[in-house]
């Protein structure tokens, strides 16, 4: 197995900012916690933690995100964006083209996406992204971009998510150097990062990789269900439903089903 460590992430590392300063663990409980905490105690922007394991790695809405050791790229960035807390899903969306395009650049592989932060491959579940923030009302004071990708691993030895998710190696047919892959990531991420710094959306780049657009889905939300055809995404990042009579419904948070 390759191995991650601060040197061999600095060697091969073409970015200005993102990664100048890396914290590698064998094994930590969630590298989004540490993150966060070090985003408290005024840790530069583009430090990236990185870990071969998480004992308590976890994924949106409070669900497990489960990786055997040295398996998956699992990772978090500490960013202080230039957005309003309504505008983070801007960035959950250009860490999801960054994460599409060095898998593309890596591997040859072709991504999807599905709202609001899944990475796919085939249709099925390869990776996810968990933007937390510190907020002071509208203002983002720092936002940590978690990454989780299932790189080389075989998800039949997981039961839980054995039917939905795949990874890099199983789609690919052999194993793949996360390094490389981490590489890639950091030199895409940073471009993504500068333009959303400028104020601009990568939404419409996100919505072309939707795997959702035109078909009719069903979004559990937290104040219900919401249905119809999936129509557009919005700036930032909203999902447009063409309901069956006609309105629109423009969904923030949820689950499509
Ligand atoms: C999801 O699809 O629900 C998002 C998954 C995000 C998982 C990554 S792994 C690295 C970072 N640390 C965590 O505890 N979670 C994110």
């Amino acid at each position: 197995m390759e191995k991650l460590s601060p040197e061999t992430i600095k060697r091969g590392l073409s970015t200005e900012l993102l990664g100048q300063r890396a914290i590698y663990y064998d094994s930590i409980g969630s590298t989004n916690d540490v993150a966060k905490q070090l985003a408290t105690q005024g840790a530069v922007q583009g430090t990236l933690i990185i870990a071969d394991e998480q004992t308590a790695g976890r994924g949106r809405r409070g669900r497990r995100w489960i990786a055997p050791h040295g398996s998956s790229l699992l990772l978090s960035l500490i960013l202080h964006p230039a957005l309003a807390s309504s505008e983070l899903p801007r960035l959950t969306m250009a860490s999801a083209l960054a994460v599409g395009c060095a898998i593309e650049e890596t591997t040859g592989l072709a991504v999807h996406f599905k709202w609001p932060n899944d990475i796919l491959l085939e249709g099925k579940k390869a990776g996810g992204i968990l933007i937390e923030a510190g907020i002071s009302g509208e203002t983002v004071d720092y936002a940590v971009v978690g990454v989780g990708l299932n790189v080389n691993l075989d998800v039949a030895q997981i039961p839980e998510i054995a039917e939905t998710a795949t990874s890099i190696s199983m789609e690919l047919g052999g194993r793949t150097s996360r390094l490389e892959l981490l590489h890639s990531f950091l030199r895409f991420m940073e471009r993504e990062y500068q333009v959303l710094q400028q104020g601009l959306s990568p939404h419409s780049r996100w919505a072309a990789r939707l795997s959702q657009l035109g078909q009719r889905v069903e979004v559990a939300t937290p104040w219900g269900r919401e249905s119809g055809q999936a129509e557009s995404v919005d700036a930032d990042g909203a999902l447009i439903l063409r309901r069956d009579d006609g309105t629109t419904a423009r969904v923030t948070v949820g689950d499509v089903e």
